[in-house]
């Protein structure tokens, strides 16, 4: 054979790669709204930047006559390329090639690209669209699942993972993404269960659709599987674009800064003005994270799950950090099992990568009952502590409001190590409010009292002295558990200047295997 006929064979081979199943296959992936594994790594990554691997890989299957189909690159595109100039690795499920399906060259092809991220230390993302195991390679394709999941665990906390589910996800195939930081579910064409409707309702009798079993409405506020919902695709992979800007590429560098135009010293007299005078007035926290940020820019993560908190990656001065508030738009911004739990996962992350955290606190206390009890919001509830007390990247806590009891002391408070905290002049910081106080430490006088009227005046007397002397910032700061008391319109500036002084610290867990976090 000839070069240049060598070289056409090549161009050939990789044209044919390119069409995956085929055509027709393609057409009927767009019919389902959906794009195919190369146009979806055509938008994550920078243009003309994507380098491809294992292209010629085929399966090594000869029953179920799959002998006569073979397609190269064997349903999974892989290699790396940038977002924003920076090195990412990639796996791409490409459902043209028998549904996606996972054979075990399949899986060598994500294993070679997971263990190449974790030596060059950068990302991988995988964009998830398949039908699972493939069947017809039985357990070979479960050990393929299994070597991905190693890999998964080993590379969590040391590069980030981000998981897009752009299709069927099901199975076993589903603890992978579970395994990665971050899931992004797209609205009506990607679903994950752990067996699906079919097996349900021989199983239970339950009676159930897809999307009712695991669609993306339902990951992202019921479970909190998915951390982000998006409407399309394409939506989808921009996400991973943006949630990209905030990290670094692996645990051992800081993440990235950008130059912002917005002035660390502007004051927001908004803030001086914004707090209700009736302490159980809501009030929306995401406006007050808008108004200190950057640019107003505040990327929330899990944001249709556990609304009572916040959590999300914004930045001062151009430096990314991770914000946990308590909502008191929704349940009075109480810290329940759910809250719990995904502010946990939230702080980890950060601390992991060396983000920052700042913690915006108004928080009436755990809500109490046998609906929380009974599922373990004293372990729960313990997680969020751990996540906190165990974190050694700089942390800066404004109290704004509430801190009541144990949750005051979960939120971040000075002796988890908190490096700086502050209060608004409205904060109120102390064991319990002044209504369960006064019924807890007046009782017996109040059963004395047989007048209602007297009764009652003399309650409310109580609680107006209990709140005088402690709904207050001041006995915090008296004993430095605050290290200052700020007007609200200079917060801004206050994190940004607490940010540069914490630019270099060091702390350091004592050495051990791992932590036994609750779980
Ligand atoms: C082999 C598969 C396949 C699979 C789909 N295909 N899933 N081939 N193994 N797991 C093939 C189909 O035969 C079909 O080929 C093509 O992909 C497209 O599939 P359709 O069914 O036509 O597509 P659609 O109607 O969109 O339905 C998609 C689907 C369905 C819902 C994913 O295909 C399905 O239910 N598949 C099986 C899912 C499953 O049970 N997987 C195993 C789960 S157990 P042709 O040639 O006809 O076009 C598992 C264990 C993992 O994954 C454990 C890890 C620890």
């Amino acid at each position: 054979m000839a070069n240049q006929d060598k070289i056409n064979e090549l161009i050939e081979k990789r044209a044919k790669a390119r069409l995956g199943g085929g055509e027709k296959r393609i057409d009927s992936q767009h019919a389902k709204g959906k794009l195919t594994a190369r146009e979806r790594i055509d938008i994550l990554l920078d243009d003309d930047s994507f380098e491809e691997f294992d292209m010629f890989v085929t399966h090594r299957t000869k029953s179920f006559g799959l002998d006569k189909q073979i397609y190269l690159s064997d349903g999974v595109v892989t290699g790396h390329g940038t977002i924003d100039g920076r090195i990412v690795y990639i796996f791409a499920q490409d459902f043209t090639v028998f549904g996606g399906s996972l054979s075990e060259t399949y899986a060598l092809k994500i294993c070679k690209v997971m263990d190449m991220a974790m030596k060059i230390g950068v990302p991988v993302i995988g964009l998830n669209d398949s039908g699972g195991a493939r069947i017809q390679e039985g357990v070979r394709s479960l050990a393929g699942y299994a070597e991905i999941f190693q890999r998964n665990i080993m590379a969590s906390g040391v590069i980030p993972q981000i998981s897009s589910i752009l299709g069927p996800c099901a199975g076993g195939a589903v603890y992978s993404p579970a395994l990665t930081d971050f899931t992004i579910m797209t609205d009506q064409t990607s679903y994950m269960f752990v067996t699906g409707p079919k097996v349900v309702k021989t199983v239970t009798g339950e009676v159930v659709t897809a999307e009712q079993l695991g669609g993306a409405t339902i990951h992202s506020t019921k479970s909190g599987v998915s951390h982000f919902l998006a409407e399309s695709d394409e939506e989808n992979l921009l996400l991973i674009r943006k949630l990209m800007s905030y990290l670094p590429s692996n645990n051992l560098e800081d993440p990235p800064s950008i130059v912002t135009s917005d002035p660390i010293d502007r004051l927001d007299d908004i803030l001086n003005e914004m707090m209700p005078e009736n302490p159980n007035e809501p009030y929306d926290i995401v406006d007050v994270i808008s108004t200190i940020v950057d640019n107003g820019e505040f990327t929330e993560v899990h944001r249709s799950y556990a609304r009572n908190i916040v959590v999300g990656f914004a930045r001062f001065n151009g430096h990314p950090v991770g914000i946990v508030a308590n909502q008191p738009k929704f349940f009075a911004g109480v810290l329940d099992t759910e809250a719990s739990r995904k502010a946990a996962r939230f702080v980890r992350f950060c601390d992991a990568f060396n983000i920052p955290i700042v913690t915006l606190v108004d928080v009436p206390g755990f809500l109490p009952g046998t609906g929380q009890e009974y599922n373990g919001i004293i372990l729960h509830g313990a997680k969020l502590l751990f996540a906190y007390g165990e974190a050694t990247v700089p942390k800066i806590t404004i109290t704004l409001r509430k801190s009541y009891g144990g949750a005051h002391d979960v939120m971040s408070c000075k002796q988890l190590r908190g490096d700086l905290n502050y209060a608004w002049p409205t904060a109120e910081i102390a064991v319990m409010g002044a209504k369960g106080a006064v019924e807890v430490l007046e009782g017996s006088a109040i059963r004395k009292i047989d007048d209602a009227d007297e009764k009652q005046e003399y309650i409310d007397k109580k609680e107006d002295e209990y709140a005088a002397k402690f709904a207050n910032p001041y006995v915090a700061a008296k004993y430095g558990f605050i290290d200052d008391v700020i007007e609200p319109r200079n917060t801004r500036f206050r994190i940004i200047r607490g940010l540069e002084l914490l630019a270099n610290k060091k702390e350091v867990n004592p050495p051990k295997k791992h932590s036994n976090i609750p779980l």
